[in-house]
């Protein structure tokens, strides 16, 4: 099996790997205190912007830039949001980094809060992670004691305070604008962009939203050099990527690898392949949100942003979730898209809407009584969700809508022929 470059999972085999003690041990810590004492925050961003570092939180956003736009001569306070809200299906790669590698996260947000002249951070922390939440609240303890966080951080006269914040279970908080507004203690409801958060975010002030696995890969390119880091994987989509792989699988789970591989490396050699010797039917290479790809395209697929959207898909949260020929694709449409309909905040028309359509569309094709029409139908609903509303929910939405459909319409005329799901079992979805 090939040896990949770790940068964020290097240490997780010491049991003891979210204590200050560890991470220390390992060599943690020093990147801050370069930051801190030896560059301006400018140089810090410069920094960011070389590494070529693009956010892991779904968009793949270039994090220097990003960090580039907040509006530092704004008089207002200034803020940095770790998003830890992890609810999208199939993805628990930052569960990962809360657990067992806390303190990088922590240093990250330190040295980001540094860059961004930001004094008070929160970690928004998806309300189901107890764990997480706990280890991160001991972290920030350990922290503060040993001078890290609090006034005055090793003489330097910077101060940094970090709120550890709970979700109350919500998907939609995770899209950025809706964990701002939850966090000022309104429902979650997303913002119309422009203003983006970095002119105008939290309480109206210049804030910087950030994902966990990004924000815990910023020491590591401060320690090791922004050219070192821009040499792992592609030139536009350099650096490691945690993939959370679930489904039919030998050896589900979250693994570390250099951008730019290919898919089927994940599976085959560190997944150990297909589960009791299954055929590959599918792979949703980065969360519900993104294009189902069949057997065929997952041979071609290279785990970088721009390969995957050459073959019309994308990384997005790093979900990886595959589907042996076991799988019923009609029932797992189902799955997912009373997911979103779920989850849907309702604030527009055609994500509310929508989305409750396509469940009951989707529900007799199920239950053996779907018409043909009505995968037009479908079509059509999920076309009328689409660049239409204030986040991007409801495009989400309307992604496994179509690729499925599209890619999967045989399945879906078997069900109408044979009054149901004859060939797969309906309980392994
Ligand atoms: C419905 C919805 C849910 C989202 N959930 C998450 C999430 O759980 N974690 C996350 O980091 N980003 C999530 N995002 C993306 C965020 O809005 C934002 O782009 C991201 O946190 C930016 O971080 P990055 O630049 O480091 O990638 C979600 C977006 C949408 C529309
Ligand atoms: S697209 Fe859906 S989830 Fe997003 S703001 Fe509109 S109704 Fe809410």
């Amino acid at each position: 099996m090939r040896e990949h470059k770790k940068i964020l999972t290097a240490n997780l085999d010491d049991p003891e790997s979210h204590t200050l003690k560890s991470y220390e041990a390992h060599g943690g810590y020093k990147a801050f205190q370069k930051a801190l004492k030896e560059m301006t925050p400018e140089e810090i961003i410069e920094e960011m912007k070389k590494s070529g570092l693009r956010g892991r939180g779904g968009a793949g956003f270039p994090t220097g830039l990003k960090w580039s736009f907040m509006d530092k001569k704004s008089p207002k306070p200034k803020y940095l949001v770790n998003n830890s809200d992890e609810s999208e299906p199939g993805t628990f790669k930052d569960r990962l980094l809360m657990e067992r590698n806390t303190h990088q996260m922590l240093e990250g947000m330190i040295i980001a809060a540094y860059a961004l002249d930001v004094h008070l951070a929160f970690v928004y922390i998806r309300g189901e992670y107890t764990s997480c939440i706990e280890n991160t609240e001991r972290a920030v303890e350990e922290a503060k004691e040993k001078g890290y966080l609090g006034k005055n951080i090793l003489g330097t006269g910077f101060d940094l305070e970090i709120i550890v914040y709970k979700g109350a279970g919500a998907y939609i908080c995770g899209d950025e604008t809706g964990m701002l507004s939850s966090l000022e203690g309104k429902r979650g409801y997303p913002k119309v962009k422009p203003p983006f958060p970095a002119i105008q975010g939290l309480f109206g002030c210049p804030t910087v939203v950030n994902n966990t696995e990004t924000l815990a890969t910023v020491p590591w390119i401060l320690q090791n050099g922004s050219d070192t880091y821009a040499k792992i994987g592609p030139e536009k989509s350099p650096g490691t990527r945690l993939f959370c792989v679930s489904g039919h699988v030998k050896k589900p789970g979250v693994y570390e690898l250099e951008m730019g591989s290919p898919l089927m490396e994940l599976i085959n050699d560190h997944c150990g392949g297909m589960q009791n010797g299954s055929r590959l039917k599918g792979i949703i290479p980065g969360g519900p949100s993104v294009p189902i790809l069949t057997a065929e395209e997952c041979d071609k697929a290279i785990l970088d942003f721009d390969s995957m959207k050459e073959i019309g898909s994308h990384l997005g949260s790093g979900g990886v979730i595959v589907f042996g020929e076991e799988a019923c694709m009609v029932r797992s449409l189902l799955v997912l898209t009373e997911f979103f309909a779920d989850e849907s905040c309702g604030q527009c028309t055609p994500c509310r809407e929508g989305t409750g359509w396509a469940v009951k569309l989707l529900h007799p094709f199920v239950e053996g009584k779907g018409e043909l029409p009505d995968l037009d139908l479908l079509m059509d609903v999920a076309d009328r969700m689409k660049f239409r509303t204030v986040c991007t929910l409801a495009d989400a939405a309307a992604s496994p809508i179509e690729s499925f459909i599209i890619k999967y319409r045989k399945e879906f005329e078997d069900h109408i022929a044979n009054g149901g799901c004859a060939s797969h079992s309906q309980t392994q979805n």
